[in-house]
């Protein structure tokens, strides 16, 4: 048996007593799966892992991603994607501006990603506490918690997510490099429902997010504008949110249908942030 305690937010839970670095039973498996399900963020703490043993958890969950940025994984392991500010050699060794507007990984994709595994390996620190935190906020809570005439009004609307809208507009979008004729074939715009199913749970998610969503499908002009404003505020409403302080050796877990996620940059070199995720392959959204 596990131990879990929820967080006191919305949404997330630690999980204790578990060694990620060995083979764990079926039994712990499923009940970490459970648990994720269920609280849609789940975090483990003083984990020490090295790639292989990541990887190895991860791919528990399914087949794992292989990013399109490939400039950002980790050498030799395509399925770690770096996200950190560190410079080595001259060149940042993965995505110095990652996620920093909200969205969930892989939504720009006719199969957004399940889940996404993050270990923290480095974590900025000021006057003993930790920065760079990450919020994550709950797309069920979100959906449960609309009027019954806004779930009415969005039960059959789908929504146009476009990985360029988020690609460009990063803090550091300088840094970045114009996507290459091969991403831009990896990643056409694409429609979603804007109210999604859980696959798993059957809950209803609000699906969509700042970052990526760009407007609603079939209702252009002011009232396609407008809706999604107020549907984006809604998502992100402070109710809904867990915030997490990081940890050296944290494992976290999210659930990227049923939450989407905002790192906070209020760190900078020589305070040093190193994190590795695997993005699990998911689903065509319904
Ligand atoms: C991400 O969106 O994958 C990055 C989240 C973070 O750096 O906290």
């Amino acid at each position: 048996m596990l131990t879990i305690t929820p967080t006191n937010a919305a949404l997330g839970a630690e999980i204790l007593g578990v060694d990620l670095s060995r083979d764990l039973a079926d039994t712990t498996f499923n009940e970490i799966v459970a648990a994720f399900h269920e609280y849609e963020v789940v975090y483990f703490r003083n984990q020490t892992l090295r790639p292989e043993q990541h990887i190895a958890f991860s791919r528990r969950f399914g087949e794992l991603e292989k990013h399109v940025r490939v400039d950002c994984c980790r050498p030799g392991y395509p399925e770690l994607f770096v996200v950190s500010n560190v410079i080595e050699n001259g060149k940042a060794i993965g995505s110095r501006d990652a996620g920093l507007f909200w969205h969930s990984d892989l939504c720009y994709m006719k199969e957004p990603s399940r889940g996404s595994l993050f270990y923290a390996r480095e974590v900025p620190m000021k006057d003993g506490e930790p920065l760079g935190d990450t919020l994550f906020a709950s797309a069920t809570a979100a959906y449960e918690a609309l009027p019954s005439s806004m779930k009415t009004k969005i039960a059959k609307l789908k929504a146009v997510n476009s990985y360029s809208k988020g690609y460009y507009r990063d803090r550091n979008s300088g840094a970045r490099a114009p996507l290459t004729e091969d991403q831009k074939r990896r990643t056409p715009d694409i429609e979603h429902p804007i109210v999604r199913t859980h696959p798993f749970t059957g809950k209803k998610c609000l699906f969509v997010n700042e970052g990526y969503t760009s407007r609603i499908a079939a209702l252009d002009g002011e009232e396609g504008e407008s809706l999604l404003t107020e549907l984006l505020a809604h998502a992100t409403d402070e109710r809904f949110i867990y915030r997490h302080r990081w940890q050296v050796g944290d494992f976290l877990i999210w659930d990227n249908c049923s939450t989407q996620h905002l790192a906070i940059p209020d760190y900078a070199l020589p305070q040093r942030r190193l994190m590795e995720r695997t993005t699990v392959r998911g689903s065509a959204p319904f």
